[in-house]
């Protein structure tokens, strides 16, 4: 079976070495190795959660759908698209909305940022706080589940966006799925020496800190001018200088091979200068860039071409999505008329059990939990508690949350933390339908 490549961007600003590195480079990358089938996308939904400048966003899908192509993406090769042509995105968004916890969400990074700016700020914790903005990672999801990517190329920031995709496809693969997998569950896919490319002010690259180095804008003049503003040590040049955690040293890793990583660190530490080293740092990312640059430049000028190719794009990804999303809707129920004939108990039974949260007291006096999975193995045991009330709201905050880190539990022998996660995750969905239970 070939295995589904997936990452889009955000449409909201001009394309950053950091976007290259972090996502347009591995991403094109992994579409060339043999047996991978990839999605690229332009996240321009997205773009409407943080921008309402139309003229931006505008500019900026020309700008991002260009970099991938000058960046050598092969549109016969990859499904390359603009979120906002394929319907099926937000249809597949509302299924998923509504068998999101709410809990969950709220959990989410970018979410809780901003409701922590406006508690530190004194404000109502959801002061300027739009629904779309608690919604991304369910949008999100919807991206990714759409097409059953497998991996999913994406900076260390969006990894936490990757998991609550799979738990979103875990829990609609359980309710709905009668027992078949509707939805392959996502993995994040890292590329660890890369992963965080620090921006000017050691940070990570990106456009929110306005710490970013343009890709193309500007020319090699614009990269030598932000190169110039990486901030350094004070050492003179002659003075030794340590290589390792300088993040002009970084940036240089990201394009580098061992041989010219070595080479830098060794001059840097016999005395060059920043100012020189910068300039070589310059040089080795031109050799890279220089050649996509132009051919970002023809592009641009020609966007009906870039047009017609996202367009083509699209049919091809409409062509995998709407059936499946046919098929998505009549496992919710949406199904037409006349299909009305299975009793409902038929698929309750299709359902695998639960893992099960127990609580009892032992000889001891003292009360306890433990969350045994479906096959009877323990995945968490609890502390001891004085009180049968304390036991019980942990095991509720367990459900409702998930948040194991700070609970008093310890997990079962050779039990993963996944394990865990999966099955809280499926409790959270089996509350949904049936809170008897
Ligand atoms: N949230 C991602 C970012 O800002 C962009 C994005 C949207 C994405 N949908 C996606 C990335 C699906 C990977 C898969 O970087």
């Amino acid at each position: 079976m070939t295995e589904r490549v997936l990452t889009g961007i955000t449409t909201t600003g001009t394309p950053h070495l950091g976007n290259y590195v972090g996502a347009i480079r591995p991403a094109i990358q992994a579409s060339l190795e043999p047996g991978v089938e990839s999605f690229f996308f332009l996240a321009d939904y997205h773009a409407l959660i943080k921008c309402d400048e139309p003229a931006r966003i505008e500019r900026s899908r020309l700008e991002i759908a260009a970099t991938w192509l000058a960046a050598g993406l092969d549109p016969a090769r990859v499904t390359f698209y603009r979120q906002s042509d394929i319907p099926e995105i937000p249809e597949l968004t509302w299924l998923l909305t509504c068998v999101a916890s709410k809990g969950l969400m709220n959990r989410a990074h970018a979410y809780k940022a901003a409701t922590d700016a406006n508690l530190a700020a004194g404000e109502d914790l959801d002061a300027g706080i739009t629904m779309g903005l608690f919604s991304y990672p369910i949008l999100m999801a919807a991206d990714i589940l759409m097409f059953n990517a497998h991996r999913v190329p994406v900076g260390r920031d969006q990894v936490q966006h990757i998991e609550m995709a799979r738990d979103l496809a875990q829990r609609f693969n359980h309710l709905f799925g009668a027992g078949r997998e509707l939805f392959v569950l996502p993995q994040a896919d890292i590329d660890e020496r890369v992963a965080m490319l620090p921006g000017l002010d050691g940070r990570k690259m990106s456009k929110s800190y306005d710490n970013t180095v343009p890709l193309f804008e500007g020319g090699a003049a614009g990269l030598r001018d932000a190169l110039a503003r990486v901030v350094t040590d004070s050492r003179a040049p002659g003075e030794p200088k340590e290589p390792e955690g300088a993040q002009l040293v970084a940036i240089f890793d990201a394009f580098a091979d061992d041989a010219e990583r070595a080479a830098l660190r060794a001059a840097l530490r016999a005395g060059l200068g920043w100012g020189d080293a910068k300039a070589q740092v310059v040089a080795r990312i031109e050799r890279d860039i220089a050649p996509m640059r132009a051919r970002y430049a023809e592009l641009v000028a020609h966007p009906q071409r870039i047009e017609q190719t996202l367009l083509d794009g699209a049919r091809k990804a409409r062509a995998l999505a709407a059936p499946f999303l046919k098929e998505l809707r009549h496992a919710v129920g949406l199904r037409p008329m006349v299909a009305v004939v299975a009793p409902v108990a038929v698929e309750a039974k299709a359902r695998p059990a639960l893992p099960v949260f127990k609580q009892y007291r032992e000889t001891d006096g003292k009360f306890y939990f433990k969350l045994t999975a479906s096959d009877g193995r323990v995945l968490l045991q609890s502390a001891a508690f004085d009180s049968g009330r304390d036991a019980g709201q942990w095991v509720a905050r367990l459900k409702t949350s998930g948040a194991v880190a700070d609970a008093p539990v310890a997990r079962g022998d050779s039990v993963s933390v996944r394990e865990v996660e999966d099955a809280l995750a499926l409790l959270g969905a089996a509350a949904v339908v049936s809170p008897a239970s």
